[in-house]
């Protein structure tokens, strides 16, 4: 039985003052045992949400991290060595915000895999159709080929300590989400395609979905079997609403 991740991406959201409340009110959650809970927060409040958080169960991760797994001069960059020193144990790989917008392309990608996992640093490798994608029948394509760009220039072990975060392009920050046997769907694809090179891996990983969870779909999300829990972007910005979504998973 895989455990279920509830994990918050921030995304560029927050200020001093916003931040502040969020993490006291991440701190006074009921914790659960069954269930492992997330943050990721713009990399400026990593080490405020790691000392805020010490005494929770909360882990935390960055939302990217730089090509080169060590210091070095690359302006504007963040050393994966540099995360984990600070506290983080998680890294998002490909946000499709990143892939669409700020220029990650898979062999960016491969790159900063590599260099999380040189570091100690998890991935959590997003992947995900877009709309078009989706009405024009390419959803297994797409997902095919991203994954396949990691197992293939990497290998298969690498997935042995990641996780992957299903996001549906046309489901995050819009309100529509993928219904449960939709995203199911994508699981199931996702996971049988791992388990044609690795078996064993493909019944440990952890699949979350992204895309517009809130508390009031997340419990027929979760119940999916191959959902194990949700990368939550903007009711994760709200503690009382992340508290929820993070209860309804501890019910799976
Ligand atoms: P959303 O974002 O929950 O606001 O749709 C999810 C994500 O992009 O990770």
């Amino acid at each position: 039985m895989r455990r279920l991740l509830v994990a918050g991406n921030w995304k560029m959201h927050g200020n001093s003052a916003s931040v502040k409340a969020l993490l006291a009110g991440l701190v006074n959650l009921t914790w659960q045992q069954q269930v492992d809970i997330a943050v990721f927060p713009p990399a400026l409040f990593i080490v405020e949400a790691v000392q805020s958080l010490k005494d929770t169960p909360i882990i935390i991760g960055a939302q990217d991290c730089a090509i080169e797994s060590k210091e070095a001069a690359l302006t504007g960059e963040i050393a994966a060595s540099q995360l984990v020193d600070v506290g983080c144990q998680l890294v998002l790989i490909g946000h499709s915000e990143r892939r669409l917008l700020l220029g990650d392309t898979d062999s960016i990608l491969i790159e900063k895999f590599k260099a999380a996992q040189a570091q100690q640093l998890k991935p959590v490798l997003c992947i995900g159709e877009t709309q078009q994608q989706r009405e024009n029948n390419q959803t297994f394509a797409v997902i095919t080929s991203q994954l396949n760009s990691i197992m293939d220039t990497l290998s298969i072990d690498v997935l042995a300590n990641a996780i992957i975060a299903y996001e549906p392009v046309w489901a995050i920050g819009t309100g529509l989400t993928a219904t449960p046997e939709q995203a199911q769907e994508v699981h199931s694809f996702i996971r049988s395609l791992i388990a044609e090179k690795n078996e064993a891996i493909a019944q440990k990983i952890q699949i979350l979905y992204g895309g517009s969870v809130k508390a009031d779909n997340a419990q027929a999300l979760f119940a999916m079997p191959d959902i194990d829990g949700g990368l939550i972007g903007g009711a994760s910005l709200n503690a009382d609403e992340f508290g929820a979504i993070y209860r309804i998973a501890g019910n799976k």
